[in-house]
């Protein structure tokens, strides 16, 4: 049986799919309502290194000043076997074996939409990567927050890139993966800073810090990472991604992940707290809080499903059979995905009521 976080990635991709034609249906809302994982931060803080080390891959634009210039919607499949590959919405018939060709598309439909302007844009590229070495998840890469615009910016786009955070994190299924680097003071970090205002009590938010290796020496992160510096109602985890050095020296993943194990391991400030640090650990309790997430809020989605059902029958009947157009075949197809997840959340509540079934 698919797992509930495929489940939600196919209507996540069914709602986006429909695009337009959606904004007349329950779909808005019914995306709105999914569960997802919104990474923030300021600039440079490392947001772009927690989400490759996530995935075990190079696959992200970097550089100076503000590379992620549009919402970039990252789903994980975990397959069972074969050989790992990546997929954009926008081209739906392209696979994508080779990651460098990942960044760069990126980077061309970033620019796309943006021209070559260095604003930003509101509108998600979606890439879905398919492969044996990922836990299933979602995750949403957002621009980094900024204090100031640089030459050939407008002024606005600090404000602009504020709003368009607030707009993924305010919502209340909103998991928020706020990045603070260790380096700096916590009291500074833009992403407690922003987190804070729509999740005060820290229920949604889980903090990542990053950069412990550059901390300055005698000095520890341990007060932060046993939440005694900001209390959040999970545990922080801290990550030793590669540094700047290892990403020019293409440093692999593999060997990353292994040193960053062995750097807490081997650090009498951080040993006890081993166990929980680093980014493997990190995606493996993202992907099992996601999916805990997901079946909390089964019944509310089960009858926004079944609205949505509805809505697009009646639309589908309104538009007349056989459907030929474009849109009509994809409102059929998105009912149809709709059909199954309503089969499927009704034989996972079952399986939840007789307590017959085990979710993980
Ligand atoms: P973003 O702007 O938030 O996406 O930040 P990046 O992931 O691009 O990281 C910015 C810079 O910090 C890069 O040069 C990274 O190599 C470096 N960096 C990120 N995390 C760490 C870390 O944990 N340790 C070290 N030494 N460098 C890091
Ligand atoms: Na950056
Ligand atoms: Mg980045």
């Amino acid at each position: 049986m698919e797992n509930l976080i495929s489940l939600v990635n196919k209507i996540q991709r069914a709602c986006t799919a429909l695009g337009d034609h959606g904004e007349e249906s329950a779909l808005p809302t019914l995306w709105d309502s999914l569960p997802a994982i919104a990474v923030v931060g300021g600039q440079s803080s490392g947001k772009s290194s927690v989400l490759e080390s996530i995935v075990g891959k190079d696959f992200l634009p970097r550089g100076a000043g503000i590379v992620t210039r549009r919402p970039l919607v990252l789903q994980l499949h975990r397959i069972d076997e074969g050989r790992e590959y990546a997929e954009f919405m926008h081209l739906p018939r392209k696979k994508f074996t080779d990651f460098a060709a990942v960044r760069q598309e990126i980077s061309d439909e970033t620019d796309r939409e943006t021209g070559r302007t260095k604003q930003i844009s509101t509108v998600p590229i979606h890439l879905s990567i398919y492969s044996p070495n990922v836990v299933n998840l979602t995750l949403i890469d957002l621009p980094g927050l900024t204090k100031v615009a640089v030459e050939g910016q407008p002024e606005s786009i600090v404000m602009d890139i504020e709003n368009m955070i607030r707009s993924y994190i305010e919502k209340p299924n909103c998991i928020i993966l706020a990045i603070s680097p260790a380096n700096q003071d916590l009291a500074t970090s833009d992403a407690i800073k922003i987190s804070r205002e729509v999740d005060p009590k820290g229920e949604r938010t889980f903090g990542v810090l990053t950069k412990i290796d550059l901390m300055d020496k005698g000095t520890d992160a341990v007060d932060i990472l046993e939440g005694r510096s900001y209390k959040l109602q999970f545990p922080w985890i801290g990550v030793v991604n590669r540094s700047q050095a290892d990403i020019n020296k293409s440093v692999d993943m593999i060997a990353a992940r292994r040193r960053e194990r062995e750097y807490f391991q081997s650090s009498p400030e951080y040993r006890h707290l081993a166990q929980r640090m680093g980014s493997e650990h990190l995606g493996k309790m993202l992907s099992k809080h996601l999916e805990q997430v997901i079946k909390s809020r089964i019944p509310g989605l089960q009858s926004l499903i079944n609205k949505t059902i509805a809505e697009l029958e009646s639309e589908l009947s309104r538009l007349g059979k056989p459907v030929a157009t474009d849109a009509g075949g994809k409102l059929y197809m998105i009912m149809e995905i709709c059909r199954s997840f309503d089969q499927i959340f009704k034989e996972r509540l079952d399986g939840i009521r007789s307590g017959g079934e085990k979710i993980y």
